[in-house]
């Protein structure tokens, strides 16, 4: 498996496009965020490549992940979409391809897209692969494919308020690192009175306790935000230790609840 050493926390940047998501990533690398995480779907790739190349910072210090839609899964189209995706962010390499999502329904199946996934790296258009979304049966699944030391990373919810913690615990034990996704709820996190109460005690938000436990817990936080107040947070909150006491607290707010679930999802 290729050590993936994935930066944390990252940068996300679903919903952001043109002009806003530019100037947000902008400032988010000149804050020092090195890891950005982006999508076909998300219809900014464009952005996101132009706002790196047109930063002072080397593409080699910035770590960039994209996903494959599952339109392009067929073989004829899947690497020739990443190609394009190589294109519009104007670099010949992404740090990290991930599957965005399993097949709907298996329409494709993963023995037509995860070897076309291994080929992108073996071509050297990604260093490192993964999915997102996959649950320990679909990667027992993947595993018996492309065998059990291909795949680097899972990235799947995961916040105070949806923990995920079976695939958490599995992907851990497998040695694939875990990036979660929505790491501050979409903003939820600051309306819960455990993690104000939390915050309170480290002079902080709530959101900048979301994403320490996040990272305490071994998981890749990748928040997205447009406001410079709230990107520098997002950075300096990985430094915020919480005590056993907290993250059991913390741990006890679980809703069980999924923020993101899709009429596509696979059977969670
Ligand atoms: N693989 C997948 O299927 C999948 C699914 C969803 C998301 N993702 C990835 O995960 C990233 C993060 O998820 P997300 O963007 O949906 O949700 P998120 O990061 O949990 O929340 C973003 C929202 O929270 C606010 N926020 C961020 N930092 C804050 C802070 N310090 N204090 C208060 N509010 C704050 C932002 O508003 P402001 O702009 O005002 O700060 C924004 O409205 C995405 O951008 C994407 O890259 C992947």
């Amino acid at each position: 498996m290729y050590d993936i050493s994935l930066p944390s926390p990252g940068f996300g940047t679903f919903r952001l496009k043109g002009d806003t998501v530019k100037h947000a990533l902008t400032h988010a690398l000149n804050a020092g965020f090195n890891h950005v995480d982006t999508a076909q779907i998300y219809e900014n790739e464009q952005d996101v490549g132009e706002a790196i190349s047109e930063h002072t910072r080397k593409r080699g210090d910035i770590f960039i992940t994209t996903k494959v839609w599952f339109d392009n899964f067929e073989k004829s189209a899947f690497i020739p979409s990443v190609e394009e995706s190589l294109t519009k962010l104007k670099t010949d390499y992404v740090d990290l391809l991930l599957i965005h999502w399993p097949s709907p329904d298996g329409k494709v199946p993963m023995s037509e897209y995860l070897p076309e996934l291994v080929s992108c790296m073996h071509k050297g258009l990604t260093r490192g692969i993964g999915v997102s979304n996959f649950t320990p049966e679909l990667l027992e699944q993947a595993f018996s494919v492309i065998g059990e030391d291909t795949i680097s990373v899972n990235q799947i919810e995961v916040h105070p308020l949806f923990q995920n913690r079976d695939t958490v615990n599995y992907c851990q034990r497998k040695g694939i690192a875990v990036v979660g996704y929505m790491p501050v709820a979409n903003g939820k996190v600051m309306e819960n009175d455990v993690l104000k109460a939390i915050a309170k005690e480290h002079q902080t938000t709530p959101a900048s306790i979301a994403i320490a436990w996040q990272h305490q817990l071994g998981v890749v936080p990748i928040p997205s935000s447009t406001n410079e107040e709230h990107i520098q947070a997002n950075l300096d909150a990985i430094k915020i230790r919480l005590t056993p006491e907290q993250m059991s607290k913390i741990e006890k707010i679980d809703t069980g609840k999924r923020l993101i679930d899709p009429d596509f999802a696979p059977d969670w």
